[in-house]
């Protein structure tokens, strides 16, 4: 994030919905977040925008290593949606306050619902590479809270409730779309630490033995601020390795991406046909 002296966070945000808001003026009904290898629900959208972040006042800055990302702005099933191509991730350094940056201006921009997607390992030995995993619950491992600070009293309460972080009613709609389409579907609960490494065999078990069915390094911090803003979201996670006695073994970028380029045509089917199914 720039480094302007006296602008409050809450002032970055307003800059940020600003100037989206001046390039397109319509209501955006549905915040998207696309994961490691998994932008092809791009593709589906009628796209009437496209930004780049660095041109966004006050959105983080792309890392030298990270992607240059954008954001998205069009039409999905027919509705109007503003999906970022390209997240944040904690391990890249930015603070948390970076990371869900853009969810805070998604909710000025008027999403009443966020969809998120992500890769993950797989702890629960019934899982296998490319399955796709609605997440119905989440163990948040990560060092630093997005909360944490000041509240922003004019988007949240300080303590706000986390006792059903993922909307049950879309849970539900996720799996139904996902049967009626006769795709392989779990629903389970993602655990999430900093990384950037990959877990010992010992914190697999460690992740298995507290409740995780599948492991990853992003999601949680924006689904505690969407949920903050007491916006409803639907999650899913593309199993890309196995992490289970007997099927653990080195995990390669490529692999990972070989595994979500498994799931991504389920999951896009899900989230394109949970967006048409969405009456508002
Ligand atoms: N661990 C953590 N994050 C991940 C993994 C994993 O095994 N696979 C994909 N993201």
């Amino acid at each position: 994030m720039r480094e302007e002296a006296n602008i409050s966070y809450e002032d970055k945000i307003d800059y940020a919905f600003e100037y989206i808001h001046q390039l397109y003026d319509q209501p955006l009904q549905f915040g998207i977040i696309l994961g490691t290898g998994l932008g092809q629900l791009i593709n589906n959208i009628e796209i009437k925008l496209e930004i780049p972040y660095e041109e966004i006042p006050f959105f983080p800055i792309s890392t030298v290593e990270s992607h240059k990302g954008k954001l998205i702005v069009g039409q999905l099933s027919g509705k109007s949606v503003v999906a970022m191509q390209g997240r944040f991730h904690y391990y890249e350094g930015y603070s948390m306050k970076e990371v869900t940056f853009p969810v805070r201006v998604m909710k000025k921009l008027g999403i009443q619902y966020l969809f998120v997607s992500n890769a993950a390992g797989g702890l629960n030995p019934e899982y296998e590479i490319g399955d796709l995993m609605i997440i119905n619950d989440h163990i948040d491992l990560f060092p630093e809270n997005p909360l944490r600070g000041k509240n922003l009293n004019q988007y949240g309460v300080r303590f706000p409730d986390m006792s059903e972080p993922y909307d049950l009613s879309l849970v539900e709609k996720g799996l139904q779309i996902a049967k009626d389409n006769k795709l392989k579907i779990h629903q389970g609960v993602y655990a999430a630490v900093q990384g950037p490494n990959l877990e010992t065999k010992a914190e697999y078990k460690y992740l298995r033995t507290i409740g995780g069915d599948a492991i990853g390094m992003s999601t949680i911090p924006e689904v505690i601020v969407a949920r903050h803003m007491e916006v409803p979201v639907f999650a899913i996670s593309a199993i890309t390795d196995l992490c289970y006695p007997g099927k653990i073994k080195k995990v390669k970028l490529e692999e990972v991406l070989a595994g979500a380029a498994k799931a991504e045509p389920g999951m896009s089917l899900i989230i394109r046909e949970l967006v048409r199914e969405i009456n508002n």
